[in-house]
């Protein structure tokens, strides 16, 4: 049998309502860059890439202003209400040109400072794998459950020692994961990630060591912070 092809989804559809800017997260610029061309070109210049997808929000007006839609590795497809709906959109796009077996890597496009050895350590970690995985951080701080209310308080310490923080990229095999995010969908399960959609199907994704600095751009204070983790590297 043929070695499994990898194919890359970005979706770029939110509007980053939690940033308040002027124009949705991915299009801010960092050293007058967009911050989706910085995620997309260091992606596909490491990793050994069929494809690409990035589903678009309908009313996009910066797309056609990017660096990336001049890069003829890149495909676009339209995006949907939710993070999931965007993804699943990519995957019905691209589903003439990959086949269930290959592989698929769904990574936020708000996310420029992925390192390329960790995209590189992710995939040789879950080549061989029958499920796959995803990027994820071990929890340094001590973690407080709370109660309801306007003033939360402490009910107790959580053990931490089992718990990560899930990032991206999330690495799955294409079928089961397109399976696994329309059975979501039509249950109406919340999925904020792929690997959730794939727990829900009864598997156990694995959980590969990525580095902390990984961050998802969410508020306005995480551009300076991106910026600086871009520079050091
Ligand atoms: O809003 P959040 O930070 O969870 O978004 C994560 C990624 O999912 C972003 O790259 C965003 O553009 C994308 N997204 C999407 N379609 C949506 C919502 C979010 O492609 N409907």
């Amino acid at each position: 049998m043929k070695n499994p092809n990898l194919w890359l989804v970005v979706p770029a559809a939110g509007i980053g309502q939690r940033m308040k800017a002027e124009c949705p997260k991915q299009y801010l610029k960092i050293s007058d860059r967009f911050i989706l061309d910085i995620t997309l070109s260091r992606l596909l210049d490491s990793g050994p890439f069929e494809g690409c997808m990035v589903p678009l929000h309908p009313q996009d007006q910066w797309w056609s202003d990017s660096e990336s839609s001049s890069d003829g590795r890149i495909q676009t497809c339209t995006g949907g209400k939710e993070r999931a709906d965007s993804v699943l959109s990519a995957l019905h796009a691209l589903d003439e040109q990959a086949d269930e077996n290959d592989w698929v890597l769904v990574h936020d496009a708000a996310r420029p400072c992925l390192h390329p050895h960790d995209l590189s350590n992710l995939i040789d970690v879950l080549f061989e794998h029958p499920v796959g995985g995803l990027l994820a951080a071990p929890v340094a701080d001590t973690l407080k459950s709370a109660s309801k209310g306007r003033q939360p308080a402490v009910e107790q310490t959580v053990d931490r020692r089992y718990l990560w923080r899930a990032l991206t990229p999330q690495m799955f095999r294409f079928g089961a994961l397109r399976q696994a995010l329309e059975s979501c969908l039509e249950n109406g399960h919340t999925v904020t990630d792929e690997s959730s959609a794939m727990e829900f199907s009864g598997n156990m994704p694995l959980l590969v060591e990525g580095r902390a600095d990984n961050l998802k751009i969410t508020v306005p204070s995480d551009l300076g912070l991106a910026e600086f983790i871009l520079s050091q590297q």
